[in-house]
């Protein structure tokens, strides 16, 4: 296939080499940006969330933002105002930190909903509007929010009705033992300079061989992925996987009552786009049942809203999904 994919694998590579163990993630952060998504990311503190999402801004050319989200952030402080110009006695629009390629917005849920808001408008609508005018955002426009879930004293819940608008939600797991040790080699080797380790040589050298990817070169792999094939078995297990989030007792009668809204047709679409890119960054030009179960926990999690029984007794979006893959049958 074609050698933007050989870029794209160049660039997972470049990123595997600094986060290590968080393989998954990498590949999420790099099918959010192929279907040009947002996603969310959520995880305990120190899993290097901020770093991963600035590592990936530093190997793709444009510009990059942070917004570190606050209690007193305005919405403004995101989209911009307008400012009067004292020299021409007008007011003149300054454009906010979302006017960027890759928008970092750490620690989203530490500013209140009507920030929030800003940015998921902007997400949504892929523009600002100000004093009654729009502005548009670039068309390479990815936000990558983070959130801490172990800390809830003075943070504010992202609404539900609009977390449909991240492609993905994304859960950082801690990494395993093996991980842990190359994660010290790592930053030890970051913290001292490389000297003769030939480990440190063979990064190095990776890093020389790695070019930051242009914009154009995403926007048309963005255009590439769309051309791969889903057949007519595998879009019906898709949207019987979706049919399930909202009828669930259809399929498995354990989870009668356990939904109070099933999945948004939005859903069915970031089903179809991000296992088509699955399909394409493994190099086939098919979509296959295990691309579209690799992201459905993603793209599923945050849009089913679970009965207050169910959430009272427990129950969580994974264990009904987990379900739900195994009550529907495979095409
Ligand atoms: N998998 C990893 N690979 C490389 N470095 C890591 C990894 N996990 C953690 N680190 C290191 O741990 C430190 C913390 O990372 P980072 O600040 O990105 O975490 P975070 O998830 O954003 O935390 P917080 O929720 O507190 O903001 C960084 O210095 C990073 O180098
Ligand atoms: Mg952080």
């Amino acid at each position: 296939m074609s050698d933007l994919r050989d870029k794209i694998l160049g660039l997972q590579r470049h990123l595997e080499n600094r986060i290590v163990g968080q393989q998954d993630l990498i590949r999420k952060m790099l099918i959010t940006l192929l279907a040009s998504g947002h996603a969310l990311l959520e995880g305990a503190p120190g899993l290097a969330k901020t770093k991963a999402i600035k590592t990936l801004a530093q190997s793709v050319g444009g510009a990059f933002s942070r917004i570190q989200f606050t209690p007193d952030l305005l919405p403004s402080d995101i989209t911009g105002s307008d400012v009067y110009v004292a020299a021409t006695g007008q007011f003149e629009f300054r454009q906010g930190p979302v006017f960027a390629n890759l928008v970092l917005a750490d620690e989203i849920n530490r500013a209140p909903a009507k920030v929030q808001s800003a940015l998921l408008e902007a997400m949504a609508e892929h523009q600002v509007s100000i004093g009654g005018k729009q502005y548009e955002l670039p068309r390479l426009f990815m936000v990558m929010a983070t959130q801490n879930p172990i800390e809830h004293e003075g943070t504010y819940n992202l609404p539900e009705a609009q977390l449909d608008r991240f492609l993905f939600y994304i859960k950082i797991n801690q990494p395993d033992a093996a991980a842990e040790h190359q994660i010290l080699e790592l930053v030890r080797g970051e913290d001292k300079a490389c000297g003769d380790d030939l480990k440190c040589w063979q990064d190095e050298q990776d890093d020389l061989k790695f070019k930051p990817l242009q914009i154009e070169e995403i926007l048309a792999a963005q255009q590439e992925v769309l051309q791969i094939h889903t057949s007519e078995a595998a879009e019906n297990y898709l949207v019987e996987l979706i049919m399930a989030t909202r009828q669930p007792q259809k399929y498995t009668p354990a989870l009668a009552g356990a939904i109070r809204y099933g999945a948004s047709p939005r859903a069915t679409i970031a089903l179809d786009k991000c296992s088509k890119i699955c399909a394409w960054l493994d190099g086939r030009d098919f979509v296959t049942p295990e691309d579209i179960q690799a992201v459905v926990y993603d793209i599923l999690r945050h849009r089913i809203i679970l009965s207050f029984e169910a959430e009272a007794e427990g129950l969580t979006t994974d264990a009904v999904i987990q379900d739900i893959l195994k009550a529907v049958p495979l095409p």
